[in-house]
């Protein structure tokens, strides 16, 4: 199991390039099960939820190639393949349920394993289910399984009780191929989810209101194939601008869409930070203090969940008290107690987490306990005195390409080393975060 080592503090100073975004890869890929055609990708990441999904394309009869650096070229291998996906495959990657609507849209059948806790509250999918009923699907539920099977689907209109972003990316991928037309109600606004609304379009499926609450779809016969670059990742890009301003230090994120990370950035500047839009990227630096600002975790247009971990490590360093409302999942302060085992001082109540600052951080053996609380320690290591072991950065390495390269270049002293854990009998509380 790997693990870091990170030497601080060191500022974070140059300039680093976004990769795709995994969130907008991973539904990108399940999409090319709706056509027979060839779909050829671009700037898909190199994480290991993307090798995952890949794993379970290719038991779905997909095949993929690499098609040169972050290029996937993805078709039907041929033959007839199975229309279910394991547990052993779904269990390590949540996201796996997107394969749902388009195996359901384009096979008239899909088994796919229900995801199960994780370290990150209740996640059920009953969304992802009412919506495929609503458009004629019959829903079994057995053996752990989801069972879904509808000869055609019919247009429908939906309206979702919670805003989900895969559960709108299944729905969408199943209307697609409907009869007639689907309306789809309180919508996740979320760029990855527009992004694959584009990519559908340019397969050739009729959609209206891409980036807004409702969605229509107007369903076709078939789908084509398409060439389509993924969108950069903002989640990714957040973490090092948050890292810039935790460090004192200064970095520019290229090739990415600020507009994707309008909450981040609003919030970056009240503490004190310089935000600038600079030659198609970003840029925060920070030389002054910085000021605690409170957050709230919304859906988009919000401030982002997934970047609420790297934010609570900035805080740490901010004069007063900061409070930190995480709306969209249970259980996501995970991080906080590692946090303390590193000097900061983070009182937890219910869905409130207040952090008070600024607290000198040193270095301290720290467990990561799923994707976006280990960037939120790795971040806090680089801003801590001493050396700092970051375990089980697995999970860092399902959603961040070449996390320690790309800081290494920035300035961190991050080495990744092989191997045993530095305290072995050590167990992560709620181990196997799958988002
Ligand atoms: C996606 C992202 C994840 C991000 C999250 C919220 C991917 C692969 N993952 O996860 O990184 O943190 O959005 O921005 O894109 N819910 C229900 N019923 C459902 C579905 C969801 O109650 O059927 C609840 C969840 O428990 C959660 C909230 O809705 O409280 C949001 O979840 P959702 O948007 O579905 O998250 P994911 O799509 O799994």
């Amino acid at each position: 199991m790997d693990r870091f080592r990170i030497e601080g503090p060191t500022p974070l100073r140059g300039t680093v390039r976004a990769s795709g975004a995994k969130n907008a890869a991973l539904p990108a890929l399940a999409a090319t099960l709706l056509t027979d055609e060839e779909v050829r990708l671009r700037r898909v990441p190199r994480v290991r939820d993307i090798a995952t999904l890949r794993r379970l394309l290719a038991h779905l009869g997909q095949g993929s190639i690499e098609g040169g650096a972050e290029r996937l070229h993805l078709a039907p291998a041929g033959a007839a393949s199975p229309d279910d996906a394991p547990y052993e495959l779904v269990k390590t990657m949540r996201a796996s349920v997107l394969v749902l609507g388009p195996l359901l849209a384009r096979r008239g059948h899909a088994r796919v394993s229900l995801p199960g806790g994780c370290a990150i509250g209740v996640r059920p999918i009953d969304q992802h289910v009412a919506g495929l009923e609503a458009l004629g699907a019959r829903v079994a539920l057995d053996h752990g399984y989801v069972d879904v099977t509808a000869p055609r689907l019919s247009g429908c209109r939906f309206r979702f009780a919670t805003v989900t972003v895969t559960g709108t990316e299944n729905l969408l991928m199943a209307a697609v191929l409907a009869d007639g037309t689907t309306v789809l109600e309180n919508c996740a606004r979320e760029p990855e989810v527009s992004d694959l609304a584009r990519l559908l379009v340019a397969m050739g499926a009729e959609i209206e209101g891409i980036g807004e609450a409702t969605l229509i779809v107007h369903g076709v016969e078939a789908l084509h194939g398409a060439e389509h670059a993924v969108i950069a990742d903002r989640i990714e890009a957040g973490t090092y601008l948050l890292g810039a301003a935790l460090t004192g230090g200064d970095v520019l994120v290229e090739d990415l869409r600020p507009e994707d990370l309008g909450a981040l950035l609003e919030l970056l500047a009240e503490t004190g930070a310089e935000v600038s839009l600079e030659g198609g990227g970003v840029r925060a630096r920070r030389a002054g203090a910085l000021r605690s600002r409170d957050a709230e975790t919304a859906p988009f247009p919000g401030f982002p969940t997934d970047l609420q971990a790297q934010y609570m490590a900035l805080m740490t360093q901010a004069e007063g008290v900061s409070t930190i409302c995480e709306t969209v999942f249970e259980n996501r302060f995970q991080h906080a107690a590692e946090l303390a085992r590193m000097g900061a001082e983070i009182r937890l109540d219910g869905r409130f987490a207040r952090v008070h600052g600024p607290r000198r951080l040193s270095g301290a053996t720290v467990m990561a306990t799923d994707l976006r609380a280990s960037a939120s320690l790795v971040l806090a290591a680089l801003a801590a005195e001493g050396t700092t072991w970051v375990e089980r950065i697995y999970h860092l390495d399902r959603g961040y390409e070449r996390m320690e390269e790309k800081l290494r270049a920035l300035g961190g002293r991050v080495e990744r080393v092989a191997g045993e854990e530095t305290s072995p009998g050590a167990t992560a509380p709620g181990e196997g975060g799958t988002r």
